[in-house]
């Protein structure tokens, strides 16, 4: 089964290291027909914390108001052993160990695209984590959305915003974490709002709760929990992160885990939930809908390459061999990229083909 999303992951750096999103090869297509999974929700919402979470790792930039700025396309890699790391697509060939010089870099790399104001980008930052303590996922953390443009933003902000996130969501290979603050009412939720909008059949959203500890005296979350306020296809995941007193005071992540498990176990109103609470579930939940997903789409994808390969070879024999032109060189590399990606799926096949056990 990991094979799988190890695949996946192969493929998707493969598209990276090309230089991604490139105008003038057949990439792109490639690239959007691999799942990854987004996290939506307002600013603030605890969509960092959600992910962070999910890793198991502190490394985000979090905190109130506009934090995240451009957004982060994270690529978990599960190594059998050794020490974790980190390597930024920008700083190439340099092991980040120190998660503190992780978010730090974020937050450089998120300055040296907007200046150090609260505009936003939509250059993505590029980061891979290699741990023994993951699973293989590609996550892309996002921008909140908002309502009003603050000091230093221009009036467009909202609208930006809104566009780039809708530009990851909308395609049909982006699993959705909607986040939600349980203090907030859901009938508000720009998650859930934004989220309808691209898949109204919810076939591929997943409504996370966050806040749980935040919401008033005497009311609780069990309705939403439970699917009956507002059903989603998928079930709801509660989650309680880490509040701001807690990252002031460095609260670790092993200690914010235990205390989340201990918050569902012992809090009467949602013992009965508990197993399918908290952040380990979610990520254990997403692991598995993103392998069922991929499993799927392997003979799509197959088919979308060899087209692929075919299409470049078309192309390039038009131009002419040898190609000397910056734009026949880029066709070429293109073209043995996908020759590479055709030798993974190649090799990977044997093990995982629908319908086959693993
Ligand atoms: P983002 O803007 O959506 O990425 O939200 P962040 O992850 O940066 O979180 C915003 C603030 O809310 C931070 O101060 C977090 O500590 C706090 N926060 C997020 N989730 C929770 C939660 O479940 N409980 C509590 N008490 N605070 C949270
Ligand atoms: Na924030
Ligand atoms: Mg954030």
């Amino acid at each position: 089964m990991e094979n799988l999303i190890a695949l996946v992951n192969k493929l998707q750096r493969a598209c990276t290291a090309l230089g991604d999103h490139g105008e003038e090869s057949a990439l792109p297509t490639l690239w959007d027909a691999l799942p990854s999974i987004a996290v939506v929700g307002g600013q603030s919402s605890g969509k960092s914390s959600v992910l962070e979470s999910i890793v198991g790792k502190d490394f985000l930039p979090r905190g109130s108001g506009i934090v995240t700025r451009r957004p982060l396309v994270l690529q978990l890699h599960r190594i059998d052993e050794g020490r974790e790391y980190a390597e930024f697509m920008h700083v190439p060939r340099k092991r980040f160990t120190d998660f503190a010089a992780v978010r730090k870099e974020i937050a450089d790399e998120t300055d040296r695209e907007t200046g150090r104001s609260k505009a936003i980008s939509s250059v993505p930052i590029y980061l891979s984590i290699y741990s023994p303590n993951v699973v293989n996922l590609t996550l892309i953390d996002l921008p909140g959305l908002t309502k009003v443009a603050v000091e230093g933003q221009s009036d467009s902000i909202v609208q930006d915003i809104e566009n780039m996130v809708r530009a990851y969501i909308e395609k049909p290979n982006c699993i959705i974490l909607a986040i939600s603050p349980a203090n907030q009412d859901l009938a508000t939720s720009d998650a859930i709002k934004i989220s309808r909008e691209v898949d109204p059949k919810g076939d591929r959203t997943f409504g996370v709760l966050t806040k749980i500890d935040l919401m008033d005296k005497g009311t609780d979350a069990v309705e939403i929990l439970e699917g009956r306020a507002f059903k989603l296809q998928f079930p709801w995941v509660g989650v309680v992160n880490r509040s701001q007193a807690d990252i002031n005071k460095n609260t670790d992540m092993i200690a914010a885990r235990r205390r989340e498990r201990e918050y569902f176990s012992n809090t009467p109103e949602y013992k009965h939930l508990a197993h399918r609470m908290g952040s380990e579930h979610l990520g254990k939940m997403l692991s598995k809908h993103l392998e069922q997903v991929i499993k799927s789409r392997i003979p799509g994808l197959q088919s979308l390459i060899n087209k692929t390969i075919i299409e470049l070879e078309t192309e390039l024999s038009r131009l002419g061999k040898p190609v000397a032109t910056d734009a026949g060189g880029k066709l070429y590399m293109s073209m043995e990229i996908c020759r590479a990606f055709d030798g993974i799926f190649k090799e990977h096949l044997d093990g995982i083909r629908p319908g086959g056990d693993k």
